[in-house]
């Protein structure tokens, strides 16, 4: 089939978020061909023969949302948990007592990997609903060779569909699992698990759950520098319920980028700055453990660490699998402006997902992964709070969601 193409006309506003800024382009039009962007301009543009053409009534355009953390992928809900720490347990002591991750790895486990691949597919679904066009997506909730590498195929089977890009990420560091030593257990990761996942294919990034009681910083350091043997590019949950050394695990080891940072030391920060090591901040996952501590923001910003927003998507810490909700959460309970939480969802996620040459942007040659709103104002997307903006999501220069 011959590609017509698309052009989106009658743009109030396309945020291209490219240069510094939002890079707004007023009363503009996008021209698309062969999934890839070929114009935006500044000025009304007509359709071509056979061109499809998307008038968009006035309304603010921008790009695709990109989720650079979640675990999209799992067996299971945890509302019994949820009612626990509303009673006043905390995270740590339900996952100490063999709740948390540990609950949901026998869920996991138990379901086969149509089971799994129709849950996620659901929640893909609800995604590309609020405008998610890449979404980066962690095993963790195997343990075991066999069921990480399940989990990772139902990965990659979902952008198989074509609907949404997306990025695996081996997490076999997500716990310890019942009845096995520690010291056994990260032997078994360096020796068996990351060598199959890796030689599979089966993913991009590597991570560990990096806190005092799960991995230190010694034993996050020797996963991390065992996955970037075979190739894996390190990623770290860092510093989220103990201060413990993440931030600069992050650094040493070159890390992509480092998630939640609730409690790094200034040290670890001015590390990360240094190595270019992108901040994936989840605002969803603090408001929703009501969290005390917020990342340091400020510090952050002072050093010009690059700020990423993700929903953290996983059914303990944050079933919210929103981005325009994270964007306000960023803003409301983080203290970003408009404009960070913005480049939080966009262009700064691509960062953290190293795909900041093919998305995040609307610029000529860039992938079509568009949102197209129903706000006149681009400030709306965080102001109107619950409201979800997306009247059409374009992945690739296709309509993945519509609506009505
Ligand atoms: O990022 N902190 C570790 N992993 C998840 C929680 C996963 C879970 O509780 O199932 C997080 O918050
Ligand atoms: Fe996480």
């Amino acid at each position: 089939m011959t590609d017509t193409g698309m052009l989106l006309t009658d743009c109030s506003q396309i945020l291209t978020m490219a240069g510094s800024g939002l890079g707004i382009v007023e009363h503009g039009a996008i021209r698309i061909r062969e999934g890839r962007i070929v114009e935006v301009a500044d000025h009304p543009l007509s359709a071509a023969e056979g061109e499809t053409e998307v008038d968009c009534h006035g309304r603010v355009v921008l790009p695709g949302f990109i989720d650079p953390h979640t675990h999209l992928v799992f067996g299971g809900w945890r509302q019994n948990e949820f009612e626990m720490r509303l009673a006043g347990r905390t995270y740590k002591e339900i996952a100490q007592a063999g709740g948390g991750i540990l609950s949901t790895v026998i869920h996991t486990r138990l379901a086969t990997e149509d089971e799994l691949y129709n849950r996620a597919l659901e929640r893909l679904h609800e995604m590309m609903a609020w405008g998610t066009t890449t979404v980066e997506a962690k095993s963790g909730y195997g343990l075991d060779t066999e069921v990480e590498l399940r989990m990772l195929r139902v990965a990659r089977r979902l952008g198989e569909l074509g609907f949404c890009r997306v990025v695996p990420t081996f997490l076999g560091a997500h716990s310890v699992p019942k009845r096995t030593p520690k010291d056994v257990y990260i032997k078994r990761l360096e020796t068996e698990m990351i060598p199959a996942v890796a030689s599979a294919g089966l993913a991009r990034f590597c991570d560990v759950f990096c806190e005092d009681f799960v991995f230190n910083a010694a034993e996050s350091t020797r996963i991390l520098e065992a996955g970037k043997k075979h190739g894996l590019v390190p990623t770290i949950h860092a510093d989220e319920i103990e201060a413990s050394g993440g931030a600069e695990v992050a650094a040493r080891v070159g890390a992509a980028s480092a998630s939640h940072l609730l409690r790094p030391s200034d040290a670890g920060l001015e590390a990360m700055a240094e190595a270019g090591v992108v901040a994936v901040l989840l605002p969803g996952t603090c408001f929703f453990l009501r969290a005390a501590h917020k990342p340091p923001v400020a510090k952050m910003r002072d050093l010009g660490i690059v700020m990423a927003l993700a929903s953290d998507f996983n059914p303990g810490s944050c079933p919210m699998l929103a981005q325009p909700l994270t964007a306000q959460f960023g803003c409301l309970h983080y203290g970003l402006t408009i404009e960070e939480a913005l480049s939080g969802i966009t262009v700064n996620a691509a960062r953290a997902l190293q795909l900041d040459s093919e998305i995040g942007t609307l610029e000529p040659g860039k992938a079509a992964d568009v949102v197209v709103t129903d706000v006149p104002d681009y400030r709306h997307i965080v102001y109107r709070l619950g409201h979800n903006p997306v009247w059409m999501t374009i992945y690739g220069g296709r309509v993945v969601h519509r609506q009505f």
